[in-house]
């Protein structure tokens, strides 16, 4: 379990409190990415990994009807999930876990369904998988979106920008070979459309202007402001050559 965060991930922390969505994404392709999991049992018992503060946690519980354990590494995120939770009714069915999602504190075979939207990356795609199989009997269900290049030759700008930011971003092929690397059999896969991005960095815009007024004088601060910003932009200038892709799989 990590102590306190250090100065940097505490402002990461601050500016993302402010947000619903911490990643691209949409309850529709939650529910798209849920319906392409045939054979999932009713009322599965599921894990959502880097839950965030649990946008995706709420439409498995609501769909599926089954318990959720929603896993993150930051309380506030958590207590903001648990709050929605309840006035929604649904705080029998969700439980909150603050733990690493590198080292999840789960017995094998615990759920019939491990999920993770914008967040496997920072266990590491295929290490990710790799550790959350377990979780898993023969036959349970993983469905996880990832940063993914979608073209064979991306754009300078763009080639540039995640080379530093994101250096292990590969294409869709790479990722199902991960997928398979991992005992997972790839049951489809399918991009985020641009809409999911919107929702994300729409609030994302509005919050970096509140965060840059409100720490002026911090340069850890105007520099998280400016690289997410440089993010939003070349989103902008070349989304098109790279999108979130879920992934959906079943354990060999
Ligand atoms: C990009 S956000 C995505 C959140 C959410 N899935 C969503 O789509 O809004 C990544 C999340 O992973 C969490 N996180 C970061 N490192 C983690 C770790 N080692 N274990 C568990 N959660 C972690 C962060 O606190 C954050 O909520």
């Amino acid at each position: 379990m990590a102590g306190d965060p250090d100065p940097l991930m505490a402002l990461m922390f601050s500016f993302y409190e402010g947000l619903q969505r911490k990643a691209p994404g949409s309850e529709a392709s939650t529910l798209k990415a849920l319906a392409l999991l045939h054979g999932l049992p009713p009322k599965p018992r599921s894990v959502d990994f880097g839950c965030g503060a649990g946008l995706a946690s709420l439409a498995l519980a609501r769909a599926t009807q089954g318990s959720v354990t929603a896993v993150d590494i930051h309380e506030p995120f958590l207590k903001q999930l648990a709050a929605r939770a309840v006035l929604e009714g649904l705080s029998d069915r969700i439980t909150t876990v603050r733990a690493d999602m590198a080292d999840p504190p789960f017995p094998d075979g615990s759920f019939e369904l491990v999920w993770s939207e914008g967040a496997v990356y920072l266990a590491g795609f295929e290490q990710g998988l790799k550790r959350w199989r377990r979780l898993l009997r023969t036959g349970g269900f993983m469905a996880v979106s990832e940063l993914s290049w979608l073209c064979e030759v991306p754009p300078r700008r763009a080639a540039d920008f995640w080379a530093t930011e994101y250096p292990a971003m590969t294409s869709v092929e790479d990722n199902l070979a991960k997928v398979r690397a991992a005992d997972f059999e790839p049951v489809g896969h399918f991009v985020l459309p641009s809409g999911d991005w919107e929702n994300y960095y729409g609030p994302v815009q509005d919050q970096l202007a509140v965060f840059r007024s409100k720490n002026p004088d911090s340069g850890e601060a105007q520099a998280f402001a400016d690289s997410l910003q440089r993010e939003i932009d070349v989103w902008k200038e070349c989304g098109g050559s790279y999108g979130y892709v879920f992934y959906l799989g079943r354990a060999s």
